[in-house]
């Protein structure tokens, strides 16, 4: 291997200063722009390449290296504002192993052996400001900047609620710096680009861009608009008496009228500390703000005295970091599904990435106008987000990835299943196959919508066995399931006579059913199981549903013409016709009614005529039991909020619908009053 002058092989010289080029390059998209074009996950690996490759080879470490430095320069319209103490910057853990290597440099650095306590808090992701006190009254307000000088952004952060103008206590010091971090809250953040979106604005791509972007303001009143919070973590530069704990500063910055995180704890020991991650890693969807770590913080300041700083980042404190929700990866293809109601959706073949604690290979990319939206074309390298248990999505498209030979992407005209012509309805995002049940992918989709929990609830019949039914055409049309025969069943991949023959029972079982059910399994378009429920008590017979109007169908309550229509159209079809007399001839019941003496019966409950949503995770009750309280009590259960919802119930995480329903000025409960409400009807 070739040596250089410098000591280090020719390799490390250069990839040292490409790591360095590229690491200023995305430190200023990141700090001065505003346009990260790689996940941050990405720039740590980047970064701890350059730490590794200078630390095997100290000749290649320069001042001016980005390991060395914390931000980028300051942008040139706003003032420069000098830290008085630096802005620093803190170590990364990724693992057990980090923080127990963390632990274990502090206890040789201070010669004990003893558990130490720490305090730990959320990370915040958001933008880290310094806010200078003067007298207690708050006279600058700065971003961190390259950590030791900011911008001055005063007349921004004096817009910010839940920053204190003045702080009215004789304990106040002469001159106190608190130190935090400003960031967007998830349902404002679902409200801003839902606004934007309705305008045909662009959107923000995470709340850390919408709060950095929402704080870089030249016009206050821009910033004054946006739903921002600061949360205060420590102080800086301060003239006065302050307590010796790192949780007591915190303890007094929230009686002096800061916010500060009710989730920080101080724990004894790193076992403690390891428990408090997994926990809030747990708690995290659950948080009305997005949060990328847990920050330990040894909570004597004596100790942290002792312990000092190396280079860019404090020894006494650390970031675990959760598994990055973002992350980049090459879209190879791009395929398209059919649905069941024959709607064509793009999907992205990815290369597998690890994200969010999973390995990703497919994303949707929902529709046209997504596509357009993200400008994406196949061989593009993207952004892939996958928050809590969300379903991946493509966030961004890195453009200076893209490839000379990327390639746009095309709806098909014809179905890819069944070569039916496709078609584009008026006003809608969504590509229709028109193939209807001819369509095997069609065919599918609704089988095992069929036998779903919800409409005829047929155990042990998962999505493979259908494919496999629909492909070696043992099945073309529901009714055909109930004419499968234990013999049949057995000689299907991976099914032993014992499952053939549960199954065989599960399909007998099935046939005893409600009104509601049966017709939820028939699938017609925008029948979900409350509408399904509704039409049921409204007729109660499948014949008369079979013969309404539109006129008729509309007088059921939260059915509309489209949904009226969708109906109509349905029993208009002779071969739907068909499939519902052939699954009653197989022995397919449920008990009818006289559809005015069910009218009665839920006229006289409580919540007759109420429409109630569920939103955010519930705690004491799980989704299923709230909706099935609500139910009982005549109410409706709808996955919308629009003029027509009576409430909403909102748990913790609740994003786009809780936004929706206070723009809408609808009553929100949280799950205790719901459950008081409950309580009081019974
Ligand atoms: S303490 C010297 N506490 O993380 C220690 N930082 O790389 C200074 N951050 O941009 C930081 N939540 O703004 C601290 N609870 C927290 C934090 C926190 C978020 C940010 C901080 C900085 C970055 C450190």
């Amino acid at each position: 291997m070739s040596q250089t002058s410098q000591g280090a092989p020719a390799e490390a010289v250069a990839r040292c200063a490409e790591l360095v080029q590229q690491l200023n390059h995305h430190s200023k998209l990141y700090y001065l722009l505003d346009q990260p074009e790689i996940p941050d996950a990405e720039y740590d690996r980047l970064f701890r390449e350059l730490q590794t490759l200078e630390r095997d080879y100290p000749t290649l470490k320069t001042a001016s290296s980005p390991t060395q430095r914390v931000g980028a320069e300051t942008l040139s319209e706003f003032s420069s504002v000098t830290h008085e103490m630096p802005m620093l910057s803190l170590d990364n853990a990724f693992s057990e192993a980090d923080m127990l290597g963390f632990e274990k440099r502090i206890r040789d650095r201070l010669k004990i052996s003893d558990d130490i306590e720490f305090a730990c808090e959320p990370k915040f992701d958001g933008i880290a400001v310094s806010l200078l006190y003067r007298n207690g009254e708050l006279i600058r307000g700065a971003t961190r900047g390259d950590g030791s000088s900011g911008e001055d952004i005063t007349l921004n952060v004096r817009t910010i609620g839940s920053i204190p103008l003045h702080l009215n206590n004789a304990s106040v010091p002469a001159v106190l710096e608190v130190r935090g971090e400003i960031f967007m809250p998830k349902s404002g953040f679902a409200k801003l680009n839902l606004r934007a979106a309705e305008r045909g604005e662009k959107t923000f791509v995470n709340p850390r861009n919408a709060a950095a972007g929402s704080l870089r303001q030249l016009d206050p009143s821009i910033t004054a608009s946006r739903p921002l919070v600061m949360c205060a973590y420590s102080v800086g530069y301060v003239e006065g008496e302050l307590p010796e704990t790192h949780s007591g500063i915190l303890q007094l910055l929230g009686d002096w009228g800061f916010v500060v995180s009710d989730e920080r704890r101080v724990v004894t020991g790193v076992a403690a500390c390891l428990d408090y991650f997994q926990m809030m890693q747990k708690r995290r969807p659950a948080l009305a703000y997005d949060i990328d770590g847990i920050v330990f913080k040894v909570n004597s300041l004596e100790l942290q005295q002792q312990l000092g700083f190396v280079s860019r980042a404090p020894r006494w404190a650390i970031a675990h970091k959760f598994p990055a929700q973002e992350e980049m990866t090459r879209i190879n293809d791009v395929e398209f599904q059919v649905g069941r109601t024959g709607a064509i959706t793009p999907v992205a073949r990815l290369e597998p990435v690890f994200v969010g604690g999973v390995t990703v290979s497919n994303a949707t990319l929902h529709n046209r106008d997504e596509i357009e939206r993200l400008g994406v074309r196949i061989g593009d390298t993207v952004i892939i987000r996958r928050a809590g248990d969300v379903i991946p999505q493509v966030v961004a498209v890195v453009a200076s990835k893209r490839p000379k030979d990327s390639v746009s992407i095309e709806f098909p005209e014809l179905c890819p299943i069944c070569s039916s012509p496709v078609e584009r309805v008026e006003g809608e995002a969504a590509v229709r196959c028109s193939g209807g049940l001819i369509c095997g992918a069609q065919r599918k989709e609704a089988i095992k919508h069929f036998v779903s929990r919800k409409a005829l609830d047929v155990d042990g019949l998962g999505d493979k066995l259908v494919e496999q039914l629909v492909d070696q055409e043992l099945v073309h049309e529901v009714a055909d399931l109930y004419q499968l025969s234990t013999e049949v069943l057995t000689g299907l991949e991976r099914m032993g006579p014992k499952s053939a023959a549960n199954l065989v029972a599960a399909l007998e079982q099935s046939k005893t059913t409600t009104l509601p059910r049966f017709l939820y399994s028939l699938g017609v378009r925008e029948v979900g199981e409350a509408t399904a429920r509704a039409l049921a008590l409204h007729f109660g017979s499948i014949a008369r549903i079979a013969e309404a109007s539109d006129i008729d169908l509309q007088a059921v309550p939260d059915v509309g013409p489209v949904v009226a229509r969708y109906v109509v159209e349905f029993f208009q079809q002779a071969r739907n016709r068909a499939a519902i007399t052939a699954l009653q001839a197989a022995g397919v019941n449920w008990p009818e009614q006289e559809p005015k003496q069910q009218q009665d019966e839920i006229q006289a409950l409580p919540l007759s005529g109420q429409t109630f949503v569920l939103t955010g995770s519930l705690e004491v009750l799980t989704r299923d039991q709230a909706k099935e309280k609500l139910l009982a009590l005549g109410a409706k259960v709808s996955g919308s909020v629009s003029a027509k919802t009576d409430c909403v119930v909102a748990g913790p995480g609740a994003g786009s619908k809780l936004v929706k329903a206070e723009q809408l000025n609808l009553k929100v409960m949280d799950e205790a009053e719901f459950i008081q409400f409950l309580a009081e009807l019974n």
